[in-house]
């Protein structure tokens, strides 16, 4: 029996509908959006693509832009475990605002707080 991928639990439209109300509060987090693009589109479509495959879903990142090398394509940018924690937050949001509960919610959360934490690559600053 083939297992079911978490990507095939919460699905396309609940994905993306996340990933939109996400970067809406990114893009108001005053310790996120002096670092983002104002125009947060292109953002978003990648982080579709990358968080499908991320869950297990087809790997539409890395067909189009190759090997994610996430730590790598964050280094051009100052993340303070202050952002790290901001992101995460505004992650949070998104979710309680979509109706992601109960233990998908929590595995996905947990991953994506490993990853954010790997992400840090400045202490804190200024910066
Ligand atoms: C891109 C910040 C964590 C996935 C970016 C960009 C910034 C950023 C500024 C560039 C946006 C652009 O130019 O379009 C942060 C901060 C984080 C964080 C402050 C806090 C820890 C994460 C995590 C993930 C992630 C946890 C995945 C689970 C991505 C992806 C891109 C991206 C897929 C697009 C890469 C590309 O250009 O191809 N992030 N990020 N980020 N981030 Fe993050």
């Amino acid at each position: 029996e083939k297992s079911i991928a978490p990507f095939e639990y919460i699905g396309n439209e609940k994905l993306s509908e996340l990933v939109d109300t996400f970067y809406s509060k990114v893009s108001q987090h005053p310790d996120l959006f002096p670092i983002f693009p104002d125009d947060l589109t292109e953002t978003a479509r990648k982080q579709k693509q990358f968080l499908t495959q991320y869950l297990g879903g087809p790997p539409l990142y890395t067909e189009e832009h190759g090997h994610p090398m996430l730590r790598a394509r964050h280094m051009p940018f100052p993340i303070t475990p202050t952002r790290a924690r901001a992101w995460l937050s505004c992650m949070r949001e998104a979710m309680d605002e979509v109706g992601l509960h109960g233990e998908f919610r929590d595995f996905f959360y947990e991953r994506l707080k490993l990853t954010a934490n790997h992400m840090v690559n400045q202490p804190e600053g200024p910066g």
